[in-house]
């Protein structure tokens, strides 16, 4: 079983880990998904932990139902990853559908989740309320996720806020597991959260996601993020008059994207009066359009090659398949499964 484990470089002991996460390809990526996750994946890798990165396309049918739209964002989540910055050469990167040893080992993790631990999971109630079928597979989506961290004995997850309770349900049900069979078949992760892009607002001001339709999408034009900030919601406070940095929606994404200098002189020029939201809005989308520049190109190249991200794609589902295969088997051991297989072989 593959726990922490340190190298030698040069001298230098450093810690390796084994890093895990995962995105639904529910909709178009955005800054969001970006700052609380992604940019995060990137750092992890050029680190040189060993990443595994994937798409959670079995987690997105829980909520879109629809066969062409789900193709198309799992090709454009794939896309997206690679032009943000994932080496495949570094990272494993595949689609959660290349293991289906990961549904095995949700359905051993179900036999161990108390349904009251799923009755308190908020995302579910969120969903609900915000307009989603209650279907078994929503109510159940929190033992799949924690079936994707621990099958491939991860140490660390980095996630946005909204995940931490996953994460926690993810450590309690690995426990129960190794409770239930007496061994330390499961390993426990942590959650890698940065707090102050934990949380990014959407231009309603709530928190950025790809159902509230409050999101900026990083793959669209420059003249698109314009008008998408032009939309952020602010309040009525004339031009000349002073300002709250710190009560405003676009100062808040400014100040993740501008540096220290920047954002303390904007602060400024808000507090002095006289700086209306509309500069901060055409700032804001700068900005963006600056940070994005290089991925939007790499984006336009791969999307005309799709074949070589399903190949990518292809090779990273065998790599993560292998390691998979080896916790199922020691998972389903422990808990006195039997195959033919493991009959066969004594
Ligand atoms: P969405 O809520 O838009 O559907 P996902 O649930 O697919 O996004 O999230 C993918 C990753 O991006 C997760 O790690 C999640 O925590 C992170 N993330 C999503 N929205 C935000 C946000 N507004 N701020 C910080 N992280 C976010
Ligand atoms: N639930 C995550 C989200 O909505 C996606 C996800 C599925 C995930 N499996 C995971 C994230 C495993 C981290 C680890 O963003």
């Amino acid at each position: 079983m593959m726990t922490e484990r340190t190298s030698i470089k040069k001298g230098i002991r450093k810690s390796i880990k084994r890093v895990l996460s995962g995105i639904q390809p529910s909709g178009r990526l955005h800054l969001g998904n970006y700052l609380g996750a992604i940019r995060q994946y990137v750092d992890l890798q050029a680190k040189g932990h060993e990443c595994f990165y994937f798409i959670a396309n079995y987690h997105a049918l829980t909520s879109l139902q629809d066969k062409a739209a789900l193709e198309a964002a799992t090709l454009h989540v794939a896309t997206a990853y690679l032009a943000l910055g994932i080496d495949p050469d570094r990272s494993v990167f595949f689609m959660q559908s290349d293991v289906p040893e990961v549904t095995e080992l949700c359905w051993l993790l179900n036999t161990v989740c108390p349904v009251s631990l799923m009755q308190k999971a908020t995302s579910y109630k969120d969903k609900v309320a915000h307009g989603e079928a209650a279907n078994m597979g929503l109510f159940d989506y929190p033992v799949l996720q924690a079936a994707d961290i621990v099958i491939y004995d991860s140490n660390l997850v980095p996630v946005g806020q909204d995940q931490k309770q996953h994460i926690e349900i993810t450590r309690d049900l690995a426990i129960k597991f190794n409770q239930a069979f007496g061994r330390d078949v499961l390993v426990l992760p942590e959650p890698y959260i940065v707090p102050e892009v934990a949380v990014v607002p959407g231009i309603d001001g709530e928190k950025m996601s790809k159902s509230y339709d409050n999101a900026i999408e990083i793959f669209q034009t420059p003249r698109q993020t314009q008008k998408r900030c032009a939309q952020i919601v602010t309040d009525s406070t004339a031009l000349d008059a002073p300002k709250d940095p710190d009560k405003c929606s676009v100062y808040a994404l400014l100040k993740l994207l501008a540096d220290d200098v920047e954002a303390e002189e904007i602060a400024g020029s808000y507090r002095a009066g006289g700086y209306g939201y509309g500069h901060a809005k055409a700032r804001l989308a700068e900005l963006i359009n600056e940070l994005f520049a290089p991925a939007r190109d790499r984006y336009a190249e791969l999307e005309k090659d799709p074949d070589t991200v399903r190949d990518i794609l292809r090779t990273g589902g065998a790599k993560a398949r292998l390691v998979a295969q080896e916790t199922i088997a020691r998972a389903r051991d422990s808990a006195g499964i039997l195959t033919s297989r493991s009959v066969a072989s004594g």
